[in-house]
């Protein structure tokens, strides 16, 4: 089916107030990704021609955000939600095709939910507006719904309904589809007439209803259209998409002990028969191989993970690290910007950043890669199958040699060569019978 164009404004011009931030509302993130950029991932599944932002203050951080993946409008003063809507008519000038209208802060409507909009208002009855509707437990402050014969025949704000009004539960999630051409055509004639004196997008249904043409609702889940409006829902929503992407990530063949204490990100990658033990937090860019055993109490963020590898417990991997297969990670083991190669092991107490590790190679207890003096980084390179005694210090930038042997405690500056031993401390003085004596003496003078 060739679809007409699509076009969606985001509606984010209101002041989220109630999120007490200097960052704008609808950037605030959840599982690693702001709020938008979630919406705008469901929107682009649709291909749409346009997309325009509608925002008030924080303009800068949402064009930042954006990166020019989308026009922004602003609304200044906000007049309410058709206020909102007229001003992305300029950013659509020319466009005739369908309107998807969003709100910033409701994330997570599925594209199949758009699209049945879509089909809604390209039906053969041809209706003038497409309402997203749902049914809450307690309807208390929404827009309330009214149907009757499948027809829209009131949309009413809870400020000026009824009694009986109140009592209807169908309630407006505030997302709209609409032509373009009845769109602003009737957000013109739209007054702010009303008991808070703003320009109701919902007025656009009883506008069109007066005209005689048809309106509608499509009925969808609470969840997909919950809107965040605080730091508590803000909580809320994040443990809704976790429990949902832990229930995803074991139908896909992870096992999860506690998956209640599992957090993810918005894009890990998880292989089947990975183990994942309790307390693990995911940050974003995360991928694991079939498995990979993930240990308790690990920090893990922009790191690709090996078929076989072992991580922790109480590992960190931060952006740029690369465990190839079977490597392994133990505790108490930092490591960024960092490949190490087939089977390498740094198992306890370390730091390894900016470094390139061969396979099999292992990094002693206590090793530190220095790889800052201040100003700049500085890189480490390990060839296969070094060692590397515990409690050394290799001060980067410096090459250990494949097969090569630092002794412990070595703090090593220079390069080591293939099959080297390289052992850099102080010469042993051992003075047989000296403690016996020293406490002989000093036991006489105390008395
Ligand atoms: C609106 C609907 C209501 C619906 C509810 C769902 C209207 C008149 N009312 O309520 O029927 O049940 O959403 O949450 O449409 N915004 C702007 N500029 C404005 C005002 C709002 O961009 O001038 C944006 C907000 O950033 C937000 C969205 O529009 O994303 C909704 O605003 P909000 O004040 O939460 O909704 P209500 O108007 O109370
Ligand atoms: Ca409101």
């Amino acid at each position: 089916m060739t679809q007409t164009p699509i076009a969606a404004i985001i509606l984010a011009a209101g002041k989220g107030t109630r999120m007490k931030s200097d960052l704008h509302k609808v950037l605030h993130p959840i599982a690693g990704r702001p709020m938008l950029m979630h919406l705008m991932a469901s929107v682009d599944a649709l291909e749409p021609a346009k997309k325009v932002v509608v925002v008030g203050s924080g303009k800068e951080q949402l064009e930042a955000a954006l990166a020019g993946s989308a026009d922004l409008a602003v609304q200044e003063p906000q007049l309410g939600t058709g206020h909102a809507v007229q001003m992305a008519e300029g950013a659509l000038t020319g466009f005739n095709g369908d309107v998807l209208i969003l709100y910033g802060d409701v994330p997570f409507v599925p594209t199949a939910t758009m699209q049945a909009m879509i089909d809604r208002l390209n039906a053969v009855d041809a209706p003038a507006v497409v309402v997203l509707a749902f049914e809450p437990e307690d309807p208390t402050g929404y827009g309330r719904v009214i149907v009757e014969d499948g027809r829209i025949v009131k949309m009413v704000e809870q400020k000026d309904a009824t009694d009986a009004e109140k009592a209807v539960k169908l309630s407006n999630s505030g997302l709209m589809a609409v032509k373009a051409a009845d769109l602003f055509a009737l957000l013109a004639r739209v007054t702010d007439d009303n008991a808070q004196k703003e320009y109701y997008l919902t007025d656009i249904v009883n506008i069109a209803n007066a005209d005689g043409r048809t309106c509608v609702a499509v009925t969808t889940d609470p969840f997909d259209v919950a809107g965040i409006n605080s730091r508590a829902q803000l909580a809320e929503m994040e443990g809704a998409w976790q429990a949902r992407r832990r229930v995803q990530a074991m139908d896909d063949g992870a096992t999860l002990i506690a998956p209640e204490t599992v957090w993810f990100a918005h894009d890990t990658v998880i292989g089947r028969d990975v183990l994942i033990e309790p307390n693990v937090f995911f940050g974003p860019g995360v991928s694991i191989s079939d498995g990979a055993t993930i240990r308790a109490f690990s920090h893990i963020e922009g790191a690709s993970i090996a078929t076989g590898c072992e991580v922790g417990p109480y590992a960190r991997l931060r952006p740029g690290a690369v465990l190839e297969e079977k490597a392994k990670v133990g505790n108490f083991v930092e490591v960024k910007k960092a490949r190490l190669g087939k089977g390498a092991k740094a198992n306890h107490l370390s730091y390894i950043g900016d470094a390139d590790v061969g396979a099999k190679a292992n990094i002693g207890a206590g090793t530190i890669t220095c790889n800052y003096d201040g100003y700049f980084k500085y890189k480490t390179v390990i060839g296969e199958g070094a060692f590397i005694g515990s409690n050394s210090a290799l001060v980067a930038p410096v090459k250990i040699g494949r097969d090569a042997i630092v002794a412990a405690g070595s703090a090593v500056s220079r390069d080591v060569a293939d099959g080297e031993l390289r052992l850099v401390r102080a010469e042993q003085l051992v003075k047989p019978g000296w403690a016996d004596r020293f406490h002989d003496a000093m036991r006489k003078k105390k008395g």
